[in-house]
């Protein structure tokens, strides 16, 4: 099994045909906030045109993403995220509240990982993540609305129990939660500080990465320049 490096860092999809990773047992999932727009910008960008399909149910232009992400709602919504070692977005989730109707609390699921990095089990661990959430903020009812074609996501929300209803080129899995429970809110408050920890730590990692090398560029202009080193 690949398992996190001691920096936490999750190894990228070689290139090479290498077999790609088997996800580590934990992955820290970080709850996003408007300061993590720009990444969560980048990442959706960086999606090719047919994952923007999947994703909005239409290729989405770089204009209508940026629109979408300048509109998401922090306080009503739940974002979440994985990064890597360089604090990039390899994944994120989006759990909107849809609000009450007939007794009911829905919230509406939707999910990308980079391409790189499917098929080591993100999309499925944000899926249980945003589950975890959703009972633990009385949500009782979990959407997603996929086209039909997209096997990889109602896999995942069959997988967790969701009855998936389809209409032509499009499905909607529905998915009924139980309520909350002591554990639930423990295993959520645990999650949440040790994916803070884990950010925390890359970004140390990140800032060090960034003073070694403009030690190495002040290395390699005095040694150019003949300064210290030739006196
Ligand atoms: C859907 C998506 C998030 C899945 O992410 P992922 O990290 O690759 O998903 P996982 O690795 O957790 O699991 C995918 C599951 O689908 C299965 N799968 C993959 N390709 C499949 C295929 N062609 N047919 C059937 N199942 C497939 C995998 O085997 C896995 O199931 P398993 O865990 O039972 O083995 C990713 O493909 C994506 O970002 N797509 C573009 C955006 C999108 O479609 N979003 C969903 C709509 S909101």
């Amino acid at each position: 099994m690949a398992t996190v490096t001691s920096s936490g860092q999750i190894p990228a999809t070689p290139d090479t045909g290498t077999p790609v990773p088997e996800t580590p047992r934990w992955v820290p999932i970080r709850s996003l906030a408007p300061r993590h727009r720009p990444r969560i910008l980048a990442h959706l960008l960086a999606l090719p045109e047919g994952d923007r399909y999947l994703r909005f149910g239409h290729p989405a232009t770089d204009a209508q993403i940026g629109r979408y992400v300048d509109l998401i709602d922090f306080e009503r919504d739940e974002v979440f995220g994985i990064f890597n070692r360089r604090l990039d977005l390899l994944a994120m989730a989006h759990l909107a509240h849809m609000g009450d109707h007939a007794r009911t609390h829905a919230a509406e699921f939707g999910v990308s990982v980079r391409p790189s990095h499917r098929g080591r089990g993100f999309g499925g661990r944000l899926f249980e993540h945003a589950m975890l959430h959703a009972r633990n903020r009385h949500v009782d009812t979990l959407v997603v609305h996929a086209l039909s074609e997209n096997l990889p996501m109602l896999r995942i929300a069959r997988s967790a129990g969701a009855k998936v209803h389809r209409d032509g080129g499009d499905a909607e899995a529905v998915l009924k939660l139980p309520p909350e429970t002591l554990g639930t809110q423990v295993e959520e408050l645990i999650g949440r500080q040790a994916a803070e920890l884990d950010y925390n730590l890359k970004r140390g990692a990140r800032r060090l990465d960034d003073l070694l090398g403009i030690i190495a560029d002040v290395h390699a202009g005095v040694g150019g320049s003949g300064g210290l080193g030739s006196q």
